[in-house]
């Protein structure tokens, strides 16, 4: 039987949760590590990496299962809260969720296979897409915005 990507996910998530592993701490770690300097925006990093780490793996989850109806405003959503801190350079988004993959990989143990790889790299390919596509939309009906300034210039 073939599975779906959607399948294949949701089966590494499980390992994952099964194995008792809480993804937040790794994928932060290897984050900071990548991005050491990215550190000091985060003023709530209990709070923000609960939620951070959550809706990348909705937002891919949601992709593999055909629910692009609620993962785009919420993908619109994200491009634009994170203009806080100026235009990110587009390769910690690609960083961020490469690592996100890397770290569920590890967590899924002997349930991550090339399978289940691929499905979630198709997916995180179709989330960046999403990403880019918002920031895009946002730069082009703000052009002026920067963080920490009311109207644009
Ligand atoms: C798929 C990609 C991402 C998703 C879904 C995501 C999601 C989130 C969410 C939900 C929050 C919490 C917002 C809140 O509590 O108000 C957050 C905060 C934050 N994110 Fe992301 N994020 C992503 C990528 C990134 C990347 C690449 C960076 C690069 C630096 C970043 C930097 C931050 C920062 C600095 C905060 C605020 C932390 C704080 O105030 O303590 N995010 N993110």
């Amino acid at each position: 039987m073939i599975s779906s990507d959607a399948e294949l996910m949701e089966k590494s998530l499980i390992a994952g949760a099964n194995a008792g592993v809480e993804l937040r701490f790794a994928l932060f770690d290897k984050f900071f590590a990548a991005w050491p300097e990215r550190r000091s925006d985060f003023l709530n990093l209990d709070a923000a990496s609960r939620r951070m780490t959550d809706e990348t793996l909705e937002m891919m989850m949601g992709l593999a299962r055909g629910e692009e109806q609620w993962v785009w405003p919420l993908v619109a959503e994200l491009a634009f809260t994170h203009r806080n801190f100026g235009q990110l350079p587009w390769v910690e988004y690609e960083s961020w969720i490469a690592l996100t993959i890397e770290t569920v990989a590890e967590a899924a143990g002997t349930d991550w296979n090339s399978e289940t790889e691929a499905a979630w790299i198709r997916q995180g390919d179709r989330l960046k897409a999403f990403i880019a596509e918002a920031r895009t939309g946002w730069d082009d009906v703000m052009p002026g915005h920067v963080a920490g300034r009311i109207s644009p210039r």
